[in-house]
């Protein structure tokens, strides 16, 4: 730990032996040095985006989630681009200045119609950020999106290890090209999210080295890290959820490796333990995503069991996390959070 810290970078067989062989006073160390680093470049401000889930239609058939086009007991929907001008506006207000628009791969979204809702957001609120979660497009289409005011993008790349990936999508999706997808955006400009899910079938400590040395390599300005679980409608139903412990230990990890990169404490993380967010922040994390869909449409985007927040009011969330936040001695800061 002290090693990445001083060099920040370790060879993968150092990885390996960090990660399969860790105690909890290695966790607790790593997340001492991971803390005082975000707390010298962020104080105690935690930046919060409001995520927009506006339509859970999927092409997509990933094996890990919940809302894969082969499940039938998903009842489907889209937000049109009036009402996701509305969970922005009411973001706004409740002081939000990032807006993640997320959604599964939906091609009724035409590339036309999601720049436009980019432009509209942008001219409603020129002090916010736009970040698009959309999953992977052609590099016109990211393009494009870049030209209409988006600033970042989310696309976790899911396991730097090509095997890996292949047991956990269908032969028709492609390693090869989602981590294209990466580079164009990085091309672009975007502020760009990498990212895995911790615990997931198959994935070994080399996989998660795999991991690390890429995010040494692609330096992206965001990493999203959760705990892998369960949904009960998809061939991964009886998998093991992810180690709670194993993801904390990553974050504090991500955060020495990287000092200056947007780390959240997910809503997975917050699913698996009551108080996941909080301990995540403690780990190293400078970021909390509520969520600001309509409550009408939050039990409908379930990506794996009993995901929280679903039956809150965008308010409610807001106000709850002020208050986990003040709880464990931070603030949430109304600004966008750029990457610095
Ligand atoms: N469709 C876009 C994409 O593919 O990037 C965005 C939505 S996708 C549902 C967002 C992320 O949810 C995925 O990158 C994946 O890591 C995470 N996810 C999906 N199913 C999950 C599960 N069962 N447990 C934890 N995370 C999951
Ligand atoms: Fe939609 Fe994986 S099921 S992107």
């Amino acid at each position: 730990i002290d090693k990445l810290n001083r060099d920040k970078h370790l060879e993968k067989e150092e990885w390996v032996t960090l990660l399969s062989g860790y105690t909890d006073d290695d966790r607790a160390y790593a997340a001492g040095i991971a803390r005082e680093i975000s707390n010298s470049r962020f104080g105690n401000k935690i930046f919060i985006r409001g995520i927009v889930e506006f339509s859970n239609v999927c092409k997509n058939d990933c094996y890990y989630c919940g809302i894969r086009r082969s499940n039938t007991n998903v009842q489907r929907y889209r937000l049109t681009p009036d009402e996701i001008l509305d969970c922005c506006d009411e973001g706004y207000e409740l002081g939000f200045r990032t807006f993640v628009l997320q959604s599964g791969e939906d091609k009724s979204y035409t590339n036309d119609t999601l720049c436009d809702i980019v432009r509209r957001i942008k001219a409603a609120h020129p002090d916010c950020a736009v970040t698009l979660s959309l999953g992977e497009l052609t590099y016109d289409e990211y393009k494009a999106l870049r030209e209409a005011g988006a600033d970042r993008y989310l696309l976790r790349h899911e396991t730097a290890d090509k095997a890996h990936y292949e047991k956990l999508h269908p032969a028709e999706m492609s390693w090869d090209n989602r981590m294209e997808c990466l580079k164009y955006l990085k091309e672009l400009g975007y502020q760009t999210g990498a990212g895995i899910m911790v615990g997931s079938p198959y994935q070994t400590a080399e996989c998660i080295a795999e991991d690390m040395l890429f995010f040494e390599s692609f330096k992206p300005e965001m990493i999203g890290i959760g705990p892998f679980l369960p949904h009960k409608d998809t061939p991964f139903r009886d998998e093991p959820k992810g180690s709670y412990e194993l993801t904390l230990f990553l974050l504090s990890l991500c955060r020495i490796l990287l000092p200056d990169v947007l780390l959240p404490a997910t809503t997975a993380l917050g699913t698996i333990r009551p108080n996941g967010r909080e301990e995540g922040v403690k780990a190293g994390a400078n970021v909390i995503m509520p969520n600001l869909s309509p409550t009408a449409v939050r039990k409908k985007y379930m990506l794996y069991d009993n995901k929280i927040c679903t039956g809150d009011e965008s308010a409610q969330c807001r106000g709850c996390l002020e208050m986990r936040m003040k709880s464990i001695g931070y603030e949430v800061a109304v600004s966008r959070g750029d990457h610095i």
